[in-house]
């Protein structure tokens, strides 16, 4: 069972970290937020804002080269982008079990590459940039979990 809300559109760049640093604003010790989207989507553009809202102070850029970047701000903050694992990613030796089940916050682009091991409770984060579209992003949300449904409900609600 999950509740899907969305489409929801973000307007500019602004908008989309300001959902993230709503996320992350309310982060709490093993919350995971899964994010997918084409290239140019504005997943790294939410993650940045999630991690800001999580209290990190010095964000670095996207992790393309770095699969998993750990930050520290009011919780411990794991970065992950998969892209360049694909549909291999679960079988990467990264430690996945302490990142996805452990005491942080995952905040991973391309989750839909580690999919088989998500958390029973998740909120997934789908960006879209439409066809054409020069100055929108649409969101869609999946929440699995009162805690992250609620949380679905919060960010439908600001946008
Ligand atoms: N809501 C939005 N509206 C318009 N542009 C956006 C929006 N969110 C992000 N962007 C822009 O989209 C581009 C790609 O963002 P990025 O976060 O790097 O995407 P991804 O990590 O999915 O490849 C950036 O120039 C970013 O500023
Ligand atoms: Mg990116």
């Amino acid at each position: 069972m999950s509740l899907e809300l969305g489409p929801l559109r973000l307007q500019g760049p602004g908008a989309t970290d300001a959902v993230g640093r709503l996320l992350g604003g309310r982060a709490e010790p093993g919350f995971f937020y899964a994010l997918s989207g084409a290239l140019g989507a504005g997943k790294t553009t939410l993650a940045q804002g999630i991690l800001s809202g999580a209290g990190v102070e010095a964000v670095g850029g996207s992790p393309s080269f770095l699969i998993v970047r750990t930050y520290r701000g009011r919780l411990t903050v794991y970065h992950v982008d998969l892209y360049r694992l694909g549909e291999g990613a679960a079988g990467e030796p990264l430690g996945w079990e302490e990142i996805l089940e452990g005491e942080g916050l995952a905040v991973v682009e391309w989750a839909e590459y580690l999919r088989p091991l998500w958390p029973a409770e998740y909120l997934w984060l789908r960006l879209e940039r439409p066809e054409g579209a020069e100055g929108y992003r649409l969101l869609r949300l999946e929440a699995a979990g009162g805690t992250y449904e609620r949380l679905a409900r919060e960010v439908a609600a600001a946008c």
